[in-house]
């Protein structure tokens, strides 16, 4: 296979996959159909309850899936049990054995499979040594910090080898710190493994930190998938919008538009050329973020009052200093005013 072939080679392909944990009972997943090339990072985005877990549950073979099929690299592995499939998860809560030495721990598997000792701690310091806990080696998990226990959760599931690796909100057990240092360590080890990695998340801010494609997630369904740039800049739906942060939903004649805070235009006098988008409104509040200024506003559009929000860089906002209660005017350039879908 050439480099150009291999290269659109779909790590995961999910065809058609409907879930439904009682017959009768609303699909918590619905005909998904996703193709995740090989190699990338891809994060599976949503509110709670849309179906992330689920999904992944039933790439890992934890969950069966009611229809539909699941391929691994071009390999039917729907009905295949977890261990034969070639995919390897990681918890959220890590899952580590207490009593085991971090060595122990992630040689388990290769204990199950009857490998040798001599062999299994071989390969597991191998891989300790890989995400930097060699040091740590013989210490239990209760004796290492959040990211320690992550490093070696990581090093327990690359053991198995696997072609796809499943992590299902792998930093919520983290502080915000320790959170923003291990997405980079993920990032980096994605990219050195040479790995798959589906990474399911709440946080609109991890998945556009670490995707390389987001899979936004609604009621069981796929709303919209892309390059966390493109989604952030021509979100689909009104849900995805609103889910990002960071736009303002407006209603125009012309139907619902999407603007984000840093395109919406802000003046104490009317802007733009004749019959450019403008809005009268009200500063509601000022909130100081540091670099910039997010001023809450209260406007009416096309469908009756609406907030929305314009995030300033600080230097503008001092050069105005808008008063709460003031009236104001908005504007937007039309090409930064993204139709949305209903
Ligand atoms: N074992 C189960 N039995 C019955 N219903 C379930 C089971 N697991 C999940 N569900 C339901 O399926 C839907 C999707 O759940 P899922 O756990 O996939 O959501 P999620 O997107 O991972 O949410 P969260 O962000 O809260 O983890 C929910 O309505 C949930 O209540
Ligand atoms: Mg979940």
């Amino acid at each position: 296979m050439d480099a150009a072939t291999a290269a659109i080679v779909q790590a995961i392909e999910l065809v058609a996959v409907t879930k439904r944990y009682a017959s009768g009972a609303p699909p918590a997943v619905e005909a998904i159909d996703l193709r995740i090339p090989s190699r990338s990072y891809c994060c599976l985005l949503g509110p709670s309850g849309c179906g992330k877990s689920t999904t992944l549950r039933m790439i890992a073979g934890h969950e069966s899936v009611t229809s539909g099929d699941i391929l691994l690299e071009n390999r039917n592995i729907t009905r295949l049990p977890a261990a034969a499939r070639g995919t390897a998860m990681m918890f959220q809560s890590f899952a580590l054995f207490p009593h085991l030495s971090a060595l122990d721990n992630v040689a388990f598997s290769l204990k199950v499979k009857g490998v040798p000792r001599a062999e299994r701690h071989r390969r597991a310091a191998e891989l300790l040594e890989r995400v930097a806990m060699s040091a740590f080696a013989q210490r239990k998990p209760g004796e290492l910090s959040g990211g320690q226990q992550q490093r070696v959760a990581l090093a327990r599931a690359l053991i198995t080898e696997p072609r796809v690796f499943l992590l299902d909100e792998p930093l919520s057990a983290l502080d915000p710190f320790l959170r923003v240092q291990m997405r980079t360590e993920l990032r980096r080890w994605q990219r050195e493994l040479e790995l798959t990695f589906i990474h399911v998340t709440h946080s609109q801010e991890e998945a556009m930190a670490l995707a390389d494609n987001i899979v936004v997630m609604n009621h069981g369904r796929v709303e919209q998938v892309g390059a966390p740039r493109d989604i952030y800049n021509a979100p689909a739906t009104e849900f995805i919008a609103r889910f990002l942060g960071g736009h303002n939903v407006i209603a125009t004649a012309q139907g619902r538009v999407a603007v984000r805070s840093d395109h919406l235009r802000v003046g104490r006098d009317r802007f733009g050329a004749p019959g450019a988008p403008t809005l009268a409104a009200t500063v509601t509040d000022i909130e100081y973020q540091g670099c910039y200024v997010l001023l809450g506003l209260l406007s009416q559009d096309a469908a009756g009052d609406r907030p929305l929000c314009a995030m300033l860089p600080e230097a503008e906002y001092l050069r105005h200093q808008y008063l709460p209660g003031e009236p104001v005017h908005l504007g937007w350039h039309a090409h930064q005013a993204h139709a949305l879908a209903r």
